[in-house]
């Protein structure tokens, strides 16, 4: 696969958060963020760890929200939460089990998985490095509001 393309070691995606990187919309040059997850089946945390997932970094049920906020979005029982208003999702499917946005998808991004590598295989986004993008003062300013 294109080494410019490359995102992470498969080793770097941690099992029980995220993995954040960033990628250029080639239709609106617009700079989005991303995030690699492990799937798990059935809610038992002992999913393939050779399977991994990817969507883009943005809550459904307010899209400006960010899932990771730059250190890893929380998990529990094998899906991601939002820590605003505590959906779930799916980290399958990206499927809203639970919450405000119940029912709703997060946004699939194309990922690969060559010689121990994660490579961006979406035809609609370049990849542009790992980690957060600028943080907008929106997002700064936005706390949980839901506590575990
Ligand atoms: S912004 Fe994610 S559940 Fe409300």
């Amino acid at each position: 696969m294109d080494e410019d393309s490359r995102i992470a070691a498969v080793d770097d995606v941690p099992t029980d958060s995220t993995f954040l990187f960033r990628v250029r919309d080639r239709e609106t040059d617009e700079q989005k963020e991303a995030i690699i997850v492990r799937v798990t089946e059935g809610g038992d945390g002992e999913g393939d760890p050779g399977e991994l997932a990817c969507w883009l970094n943005y809550c459904q049920h307010f899209t400006h929200i960010k899932l990771d906020k730059g250190s890893g979005a929380p998990m529990r029982d094998g899906e991601v939460v939002c820590a605003n208003h505590g959906a779930y999702f799916e980290t399958e499917s990206g499927l809203c089990t639970y919450g405000p946005c119940e029912g709703a998808y997060l946004q699939a991004v194309e990922i690969g998985i060559a010689d121990g590598a994660v490579y961006l295989t979406d035809e609609d986004y370049a990849f542009v490095g790992v980690g957060p993008g600028e943080q907008d003062e929106l997002d700064l300013s936005s706390k949980s509001n839901y506590e575990f």
